[in-house]
């Protein structure tokens, strides 16, 4: 109270202020809400059926019709379902956002991740004091698991279509065949697209978590291609032998531990002429300017406290950059001084993500 004593309450704001919290309550729960929607298909059965009753949805869900009306209310209220004429339904945007995982929109894995790491929050007390942060696999199963979906349409529509043909003759390169490592694969979306698009071509990927390990070996085994692995660094260090023409990294450098480290290692793991391909978070190159100016600053930082910088905080020594910890500014210094000559902002429209092409 001390410091704010010549500062006078303002009951509009104070109005205001209530409103604004109340609504961030209200997202918090919406989180869990909406991730049984998803585990529970509601919202596939509400699509399929169209604009329905509390108990035409129950019955085509096979749930109990006094929770199924309570969740519509709820969803309408947070607006995520429409209500008209005593009747719920889904928008078109509803569906992209909520149910069309083959839509850039679809941000489900966004609210799987925000329910993953809930139980986190008393492990995180302790975070604070000594500031030793979490692994990604002290989260559990589930993160990896939000993670792998949160980026599956990068991996799934963009990556192969649109991202390769950006860098110079790489796709020649990939045809005819060349050695390819993916950093922090996660669950090896990004791995298997290029994998099965570049028969020719080998694929390593690497992943420190044994949870997204275990994911990658299940879509590995699914997709039953001869030209691609995954193995965990601290067992098979990647090669650090000039042998590599090609490394990717997906949302890895901000939350890794040792970004300088791993840098140099992707640095010494390329071919002259080698290229890596990274992907990190688009943000500015001072909070105050994502403060001001970033649409999803509020979320991306809300992922960084319960996430990214806390994986990136989880040794002793660890970097902390934090999910708009890498920026560009910081990619072009770190990168230069790992040897790197070349480096390249691709002119690619993603609200979220920049993709550097950096060149040795
Ligand atoms: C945000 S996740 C991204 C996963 C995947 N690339 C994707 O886009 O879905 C970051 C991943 O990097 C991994 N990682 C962090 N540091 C690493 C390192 N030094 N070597 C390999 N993987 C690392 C983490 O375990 C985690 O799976």
């Amino acid at each position: 109270m001390s410091g704010q004593a010549a500062r006078k309450l303002d009951r509009d704001k104070l109005k205001y202020f209530v409103k604004q919290t109340g609504d961030m309550v209200a997202a918090g729960f919406n989180c869990a809400i909406t991730v049984l929607g998803d585990r529970l298909d509601l919202y596939q059965h509400l699509s399929e059926i169209g604009p329905s009753t509390p108990e035409q949805l129950a019955t085509a869900s096979e749930l109990h019709p006094r929770w199924v009306r309570e969740w519509l209310q709820h969803q309408a209220c947070v607006g995520q379902v429409e209500f008209a004429d005593g009747l719920f339904s889904l928008s078109p945007e509803a569906e992209a956002v909520l149910l069309n995982e083959d839509h850039p929109a679809f941000l489900m894995g966004a609210f799987d991740s925000a329910v993953s790491v809930g139980p986190a929050v008393d492990r995180l007390q302790e975070a604070f004091r000594t500031g030793l942060g979490m692994s990604y696999d002290e989260h559990g199963p589930s993160c990896a698991c939000a993670i792998e979906r949160m980026g599956a349409f990068t991996k799934n529509h963009r990556l192969v279509p649109e991202l390769i043909p950006h860098i110079e003759t790489m796709h020649e390169a990939l045809t005819v065949g060349a050695r390819v490592i993916d950093v922090g694969c996660g669950g090896a979306l990004s791995t298997l697209a290029m994998a099965r698009h570049y028969p020719n071509s080998e694929f390593v990927g690497y992943d420190i978590s044994e949870h997204a390990l275990e994911r990658a070996r299940g879509n590995l085994e699914e997709a039953r291609l001869p030209n691609v692995q995954v193995a965990n660094p601290l067992d098979e260090p990647m090669p650090q032998d000039e042998s590599i023409d090609f490394a990717t990294t997906f949302d890895v450098i901000h939350d890794t531990p040792y970004p300088a480290q791993l840098i140099d290692d992707i640095y010494r793991s390329l071919k002259r002429g080698g290229v890596w391909l990274c992907e990190d978070i688009r943000g500015f190159e001072t909070f105050e300017e994502n403060l001001a100016k970033h649409p999803m600053a509020g979320m991306l930082y809300g992922f960084s406290v319960m996430v990214c910088m806390n994986s990136a905080m989880s040794t002793p020594d660890g970097a902390g950059l934090g999910t708009l910890g890498f920026t560009e500014g910081l990619a072009r210094e770190m990168t230069a001084n790992a040897g790197f000559t070349g480096f390249e902002r691709l002119a690619v429209d993603n609200p979220l993500n920049n993709y550097y092409v950096l060149s040795k």
